[in-house]
């Protein structure tokens, strides 16, 4: 039987973290699913529409086994549809976990068909963050440590025009 997961989030902006944490999913399951959350409850800089082109743009080249995708409505019904059983999360530090708990544990109320799996990133990987992308183009900072090239010349188009 093929394995599958979901690894859901904003990508707002994709990061060599979250790329780590889908090579890392693409090691264990015959299929990952980037699933892009269309409705965030932050306000995103990037449309649902440019945050999947760049998860794609930033995995091109990476197996056929993964799938990128945006969604709406609940993440556990999304999963339920892609006959996913698991859910990858990344884990960096602390400050993640007890959101990612409450997360976890309001999803397995939903359903018990679904089990979340933490990652972890590198520690090269582990205090970064969309936010710390945007704000660091935003004030002229190098981001080429953490994102692909096509991310760093979108978000900084992005903000630019903003
Ligand atoms: N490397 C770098 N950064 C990472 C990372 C990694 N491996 N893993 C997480 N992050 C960062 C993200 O960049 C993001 O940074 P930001 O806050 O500065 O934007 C932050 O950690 C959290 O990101 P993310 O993983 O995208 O979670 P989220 O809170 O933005 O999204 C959803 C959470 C979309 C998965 C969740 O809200 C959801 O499932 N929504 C659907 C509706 C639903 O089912 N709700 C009930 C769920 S309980």
């Amino acid at each position: 039987m093929k394995t599958i997961a979901v690894y859901p989030g904003s990508f707002d902006p994709i990061t060599f973290g979250h790329i780590e944490i889908i090579k890392r999913g693409l090691e264990i399951f015959d299929t990952v699913y980037v699933a892009v959350a269309a409705n965030i409850r932050k306000k995103p800089l990037l449309t649902a529409q440019e945050r999947v082109h760049l998860v794609q743009q930033s995995t091109l080249g990476f197996n056929k086994r993964l799938r990128v995708e945006a969604f709406d409505g609940l993440v556990v019904d999304y999963a339920l549809k892609k006959k996913a059983k698991v859910i990858i999360r990344g884990l960096r530090a602390t400050s993640d976990f007890d959101y990612e708990f409450q997360m976890a544990l309001t999803n397995r109320n939903l359903t018990d068909k679904i089990q979340t799996l933490f990652l972890m990133p590198s520690q090269k990987h582990f205090y970064l963050s969309s936010s710390l992308i945007k704000e660091l183009v935003w004030l002229g900072g190098k981001v080429s440590d953490f994102v692909p090239a096509v991310v760093e010349k979108k978000i900084s188009r992005k903000i630019a025009a903003e």
